[in-house]
């Protein structure tokens, strides 16, 4: 049966769809996606779209990789399951830990698999939590995480996740997870204020939290390199510089978050490394697998692991894991994903074509209706506003920056709008600069409709 009217696809919507406006779906219908190519994909109308959010960040080598699909083929006639406990292992999954704990940043020493970043942010709670049972610090177990953040939405790493969405009405966040504030340049700093005394500000709000709560209760401070889904927001320069020694002195880990940020999109293999970060503990998912396959992993430095193994030795077990955790087949398409960045060196692609979609981002900051344009590498972002001058929104249910990607998607480019009417663009890894071009076309285009609609409807 095929969806093609409105009114096949809305009778034939059984799927219960997640971060969406329930009522609208119902009454428009999904936009159904049937095939990918390069940076396009299409719908079951035989509409091309170029895919500005790589999906949802992760189809860093775009919607045909073939390479991808025969190495899952490959492993599902080989090994199609097993598994990583009680001493066994896929003879893959091993081969994927060394690749990736090789190209991770200095100081990680093991890699953890499970399904999604979700998973791998409760796993990080976890390790926090055990490690300090491990350490006779039983009361060190509050997690610091920051407005805006998002770490995902099971019950503890929603917690994390510092958006309204995810929180109100599913009685989270839980306790002992706290927020401090976001490094927020447009919206956070002074006027007048330069960056670097904004991130001096925040760090001593950091530490002036950590002192309140008491120091010997804190376990763990979690943050994105750069925020994704929160608004694409790059804190300030400094800002890490200043944030890591508090962490060091008050012994509190520091969970990075490379969700979004791993394997190239910030210009560096890792967020990590584009802002000299040293954690403690890594999660990574999406790219891992260019979003091919369902898999994450926490890695963990060598400080972390020894505790890990020292427990061990005192319980006689490492009491975690996931019956998919290690799964032959998404490892697979993970360690064929690695090489593929490693030939065709996709950070020196990021490199090459990210300044043309930062520059082409940028060129509408002088528009009336661009509060901010701002991002790095492949990630970036327009911030649309009421009033420039006093960057005054509009109101959440005008659905400005909806109507933009609504307009985007009707010229033939898929964007994403967040929370605070914020535009987000993340496209594959491979895209080209005639694609960016024409990726950020579609955009200006659907910023002239979105300013005509304002104006018919005597919003400014
Ligand atoms: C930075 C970050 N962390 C964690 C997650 C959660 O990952 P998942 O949706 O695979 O659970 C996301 C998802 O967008 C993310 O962007």
């Amino acid at each position: 049966m095929s969806l093609t009217t409105p009114a096949a696809r809305r009778d034939l919507s059984f799927h219960l769809h997640p971060a969406t406006n329930l009522r609208q779906l119902q009454n428009e219908g999904p936009l159904v996606i049937v095939r990918g190519d390069g940076v396009y994909v299409y719908d079951d109308e035989g509409r091309r779209y170029l895919e500005g959010m790589a999906g949802l960040w992760c189809a860093a080598l775009g919607f045909s990789e073939r390479r991808l699909a025969d190495a899952a083929y490959r492993q599902m006639c080989e090994l199609p399951f097993y598994h990583s406990f009680a001493g066994k292992v896929p003879a893959i999954s091993a081969e994927l830990a060394e690749r990736l704990v090789r190209i991770a940043p200095a100081g990680m020493a093991r890699a953890l698999f499970a399904n999604s970043g979700s998973e791998a942010n409760d796993t990080a709670i976890k390790l926090a939590w055990y490690i300090n049972n491990a350490l006779g610090r039983p009361q060190k177990k509050k997690i610091i995480s920051r407005q805006r953040a998002y770490h995902g939405v099971t019950i503890a790493s929603a917690s994390l996740t510092g958006l309204a969405f995810a929180h109100t009405d599913f009685d989270l966040p839980i306790a002992r997870i706290l927020h401090t504030d976001c490094p927020y340049p447009y919206r956070g700093a002074r006027p007048g204020e330069s960056e670097e005394a904004y991130a001096a500000r925040l760090a001593d709000t950091l530490e002036q939290l950590i002192l309140r709560e008491g120091p010997d209760t804190v376990a763990a401070f979690f943050a994105e390199p750069v925020m994704g889904a929160g608004g694409v927001i790059v804190p300030p320069a400094t800002y890490f510089d200043r944030i890591q020694p508090i962490l060091r002195k008050y012994d509190i880990l520091f969970v990075a978050d490379e969700v979004i940020c791993g394997f190239g999109r910030t210009g560096n293999m890792f967020g990590s490394q584009t802002f000299n970060l040293q954690p403690d503990i890594i999660t990574v998912a999406k790219a891992l697998s260019a979003g091919y396959l369902p898999i994450s992993a926490n890695l963990v430095s060598g400080k972390v692991y020894d505790i890990l193994l020292a427990q061990s030795d005192k319980l006689g077990i490492f009491g975690h894991g996931y019956t998919y955790s290690s799964h032959p087949v998404p490892a697979a398409v993970a360690l064929e994903t690695l090489k593929i960045y490693e030939e065709r060196d996709i950070v020196g692609a990021v490199r090459r074509v990210g300044p043309r979609m930062q520059a082409g981002i940028r060129s509408y900051a002088d528009h009336p209706l661009i509060g901010e344009a701002r991002g790095l590498g492949l990630i970036g972002a327009v911030e649309v506003v009421r009033d420039k001058a006093t960057k005054q929104s509009f109101e959440p249910k005008a659905g400005v920056a909806a109507y933009l990607v609504r307009r985007a998607q009707h010229y033939g480019a898929i964007l994403r709008n967040m929370p605070g009417d914020i535009v987000a663009f993340s496209p594959p890894l491979i895209i080209s600069e005639a694609e960016i071009d024409e990726m950020l076309g579609c955009f200006g285009k659907a910023l002239d409709d979105t300013w005509a609609m304002v104006r018919e409807r005597g919003l400014v």
